[in-house]
């Protein structure tokens, strides 16, 4: 049984009327859409708990369900680095796979409940690794590729990982990521880590440091295990993965998803929003390291039986048009991926796109930031030749799925738009005082009531997600965004209302970077802001109080102690040494004002009279102004 069809403005009112009405009724009928081994009773307690009767495996609904219709059609095309490195895996091969994997972790004391970091470049062992411990019921932790030593040191401590999937290394066009060297350094750091094996893939045959009793090359294992594993039987409120993502507190919480909510979620907005077909080729761009990466490369499309791209390579290397080389060879039909890299190959020009043949695409999807106008009608013109529809999809890491996004023939584009909450979802503005604004408005971004992909919380810290997500505005979930409504009821994302700062689509809390900076000797304070910049979305800009004389590289200093504590992803683009930072009476940096000069945006401050130091503002501005 399949989701129910939303291809017409009267099927989606059909849809989120049903949602409103009869809850219980509704989710129960999507339920039917997964493969359960005890078939939930009820969708939702009182407490937002979703399907709390039933039993499922991941893995199962992701694989072994599609062999009988379809085992040997292709569930993955990877597309390595070299032009010529293509692998496809039919169902009953990444099956087979999978229960590789399962068996050796399994054989190595994996139980389920256990927790497993992955750490891994663009290689077919992630989605296997991913599906492998859903299998056995462990937990995935999936690290980003990008993080420092000392971050993913952070997070296997959080986490409690006992076993780690790693590369020896990673391929980035000529350059070579050491994954393997990274993790070492992480373990040198956290020498206490209850690590009991760090498994290796093979993706050169260049030699690497290996530590006895701790260290395996995964290739060997793989080839003796068997092919046959029997999935674990989860409670549909099992965790399925933690992924750590930033906030504004300087340590990155462990979101916690479940196996029956998700999964539900995460195919069911997979089938809406692209419109998923038998035999539809789905590529979405984003690393595994990220929830887009886990809920579109893996979870959703497999769910739903489709063949789903991994591109190892990056989107311009060789040559600008790589991507739509992808695109052309291998015949995609949908195409997610985020503002950041479409403003990045719209600059290359249209000619590029234009050598190649883009006519297999479908359906386009964007995520990840807020999209202009300009960059929306670019990808919609040039890439989707003016016939896929184009969905901008709003979500988060915590909300498991997509919640605000275009439905291909339902609803009506508009270029910069999320447009409306996908049926089943919520979404309301709130003023400060926590009113619901009705009509045309602007204000923060909240849900009502619970969804299947919501988060079941963040690892080990029950309290801290409640004070985050469900205390600010009692009775719905604030999602620390901020969003306009228009007259006729679309969504139009307007970016953080919080601290936390969007680079590339890439999270990072001003606190975690302030933190970093905390531990540099020659650096008092500081404050790390998020200003527009073309490319990227946002910048980051730190301000700095030096200790005494600012020493001559402090600038470099700031630079290292970043890339050191958490990867140099969240490099700053500016960093300005400054004698004393804007703060209220009570003591509090105003990060507002900040944000404000770093911007260039030097007029209309409002009264100053209530900062304990009105005069930095002016030094500020002085200290920026050459610059903007
Ligand atoms: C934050 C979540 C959702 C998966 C990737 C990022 C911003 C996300 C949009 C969009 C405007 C967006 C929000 C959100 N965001 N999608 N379509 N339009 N902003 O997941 O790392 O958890 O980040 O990304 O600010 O809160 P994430």
């Amino acid at each position: 049984m399949a989701f129910p069809l939303v291809s017409t403005l009267g099927e989606y009112h059909g849809r989120r009327d049903e949602a409103r009405g009869d809850p219980e009724r509704y989710w129960l009928r999507c339920a039917g859409a997964l493969d359960w081994i005890a078939q939930p009773t009820h969708a939702v307690d009182a407490n937002g708990t979703w399907f709390p009767d039933g039993r499922l495996n991941a893995s199962v609904n992701c694989l072994d369900r599609h062999l009988e219709t379809h085992g040997d059609a292709t569930a993955m095309i990877w597309q390595g680095e070299e032009e010529d490195d293509v692998l496809h895996l039919s169902y009953r091969q990444l099956l087979a796979q999978v229960c590789r994997m399962a068996n050796v972790l399994r054989d190595h004391g994996v139980a389920p409940g256990d927790r497993v970091a992955i750490h891994l470049p663009g290689v077919p062992e992630g989605v296997i690794a991913m599906l492998a411990c859903a299998r056995i019921g462990a937990i995935h932790v999936v690290l980003f590729g990008g993080f420092s030593p000392e971050a993913i040191a952070d997070r296997l401590a959080d986490s409690g990982a006992g076993v780690i999937i790693t590369a020896d290394v990673g391929r980035r066009g000529a350059k070579r990521i050491p994954f393997k060297a990274t993790i070492d350094a992480a373990l040198d750091h956290g020498a206490s880590l209850p690590i009991r094996h760090v498994f290796v893939v093979s993706v050169t045959s260049e030699t690497i440091p290996m530590t006895d009793g701790r260290d395996r090359f995964l290739s060997p294992l793989l080839s003796v295990a068997s092919a046959l594993c029997d999935p674990e039987a989860m409670e549909a409120n099992a965790p399925l993965f933690l992924l750590y993502t930033s906030g504004s507190t300087g340590k990155p919480k462990g979101i916690v998803h479940g196996t029956g909510g998700y999964l539900l979620w995460a195919a069911y907005t997979h089938a809406l929003v692209f419109a998923h077909a038998p035999g539809d080729i789905f590529w979405c761009t984003a690393d595994i390291g990220w929830i887009t990466g886990h809920s579109y490369v893996v979870y959703g499309p497999l769910a739903n039986g489709g063949t789903i791209l991994l591109f190892e390579g990056m989107p311009s290397h060789p040559h600008p048009g790589r991507w739509w080389r992808v695109i052309e060879k291998h015949r995609v039909t949908g195409f997610y991926t985020s503002p950041t890299a479409i403003r990045a190959l719209m600059a290359e020009g249209d000619a590029v796109p234009e050598r190649h043949d883009l006519s297999s695409l479908r359906v386009l999807g964007s995520v990840g930031e807020p999209i202009s106008q300009e960059a929306w009608g670019w990808f919609h013109a040039t890439i989707g030749g003016g016939r896929c529809p184009l969905a901008d999809t709003w979500w988060q890491t915590e909300t498991g799925g997509i919640m605000i996004s275009l439905v291909p023939g339902a609803i009506e584009a508009r270029p910069g738009a999320a447009t409306f909450p996908l049926p089943g979802v919520t979404a309301l503005l709130l003023d400060a005082s926590g009113t619901i604004l009705e009509g045309e408005a602007e204000g923060m971004l909240c849900i009502a009531g619970s969804w299947p992909g919501r988060a079941l919380g963040i690892w080990g810290n029950e309290a801290h997600f409640h004070a985050t997500y469900l205390r600010p505005f009692p009775g719905f979930y604030f999602t620390g965004d901020g969003a306009r409504r228009d007259r006729d009821g679309y969504f139009w994302l307007t970016g953080r209302v919080d601290d936390v700062i969007n680079v590339s689509g890439h999270r990072i809390g001003s606190a975690e970077i302030e933190d970093a900076l905390a531990a540099e000797p020659a650096i008092a304070e500081s404050a790390a802001v998020g200003v527009p910049h073309a490319l990227k979305g946002q910048a980051i800009v730190v301000f700095v109080v030096s200790n005494g004389p600012a020493p001559d590289d402090i600038l470099s200093r700031v630079a290292r102690a970043i890339s050191t504590r958490l990867g140099r992803y969240a490099a700053p683009e500016r960093v300005y040494v400054v004698p004393d930072l804007p703060r209220t009476r009570s003591g509090k940096i105003v990060r507002r004002l900040m944000r404000k000069i770093a911007s260039g945006d030097t007029e209309g401050f409002g009264d100053l009279s209530t900062l304990a130091n009105p005069t930095a503002v002016a030094t500020l501005i002085a200290t920026v102004r050459p610059h903007t």
